[in-house]
């Protein structure tokens, strides 16, 4: 049966807007089950309400499920990222020091990648964020983007999906843009792949409040700046006081 889609309301989702934002982590590993054309146009209508500047909405999304040129950018993003995952691994030295431990937080972040790349021509959906330029590149550009970015990966969460950013598409960029008809000034984000997660939701682990909030001395957290009870940290980042070099 198709769905009238213009007739049909947004869904309802039943998770907190605050709970939705902190349990929305980083998803690599999907069921492999398309996602169905409604939540599709959910996700997008939600990721589209983001704010940009003077509201310009310079933001595109092109969105790959199962056509032919999607698989075909699925396959070319599938072979830049195994390759910049293998060299991360090698540089970053996930198989060495915790890494050799099987169970460790490292060597299990090492897996998740490994069947991420491995498998990323199978993802569910496909999502290249877009920028449509309206001015000369400028540092700030992305700023317009990346809040529908966001927004995607919330409406995603809420609806029991998930995904992850990444930026694999970048040594084919030229070859996607053939194979969409992306005009050359359009500047492709990142991708964001989509999909019913493998495995659970859970608290995101960032750094202790005190350490990413200040107040008017920078490096000074105010007082009121405490986590909340059971927040998770993470040692991930740069520790405090570390300089930009
Ligand atoms: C700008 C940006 C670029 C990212 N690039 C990649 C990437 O290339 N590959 C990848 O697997 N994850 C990528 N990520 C996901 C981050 O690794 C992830 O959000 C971060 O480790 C926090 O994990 P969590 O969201 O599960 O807490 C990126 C995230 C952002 C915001």
């Amino acid at each position: 049966m198709t769905i009238d889609l213009a007739t049909t309301p947004i869904c309802n989702d039943e998770l907190g807007l605050l709970q939705g934002l902190a349990s929305t982590r980083a998803i690599r590993r999907y069921l492999p089950e398309p996602i169905p054309e409604q939540s599709l146009r959910d996700m997008l209508w939600s990721a589209t309400r983001a704010p940009s500047g003077s509201n310009r909405q310079p933001f595109r999304f092109v969105v790959l499920t199962d056509s032919d040129k999607a698989i075909q950018a699925k396959a070319l993003i599938a072979t830049a990222a195994q390759s910049i995952w293998n060299e991360k691994r090698t540089n970053d030295q996930y198989d060495k020091g915790s890494g050799s431990d099987p169970n460790s937080p490292k060597a299990r972040m090492a897996n998740v990648m490994q069947h991420y790349v491995d498998n990323f021509s199978e993802v569910p959906a496909l999502v290249l964020p877009c920028l449509v330029r309206y001015r000369a590149p400028n540092p700030a550009e992305g700023a317009s983007v990346y809040p529908a970015v966001q927004n995607l990966l919330l409406a995603a969460r809420g609806m029991g999906y998930g995904g992850v950013i990444t930026g694999f598409h970048r040594p084919v960029e030229d070859q996607l843009k053939a194979l969409l008809n992306i005009p050359e000034e359009v500047f492709i984000t990142c991708t964001v792949t989509l999909g019913k997660p493998a495995g659970n939701h859970g608290p995101v682990r960032r750094r202790p409040l005190p350490e990413l909030v200040y107040g008017d001395t920078w490096e000074q957290a105010p007082g009121w700046a405490i986590d909340p009870p059971g927040t998770r940290h993470t040692q991930a980042g740069p520790p405090k006081g570390s300089k930009v070099v």
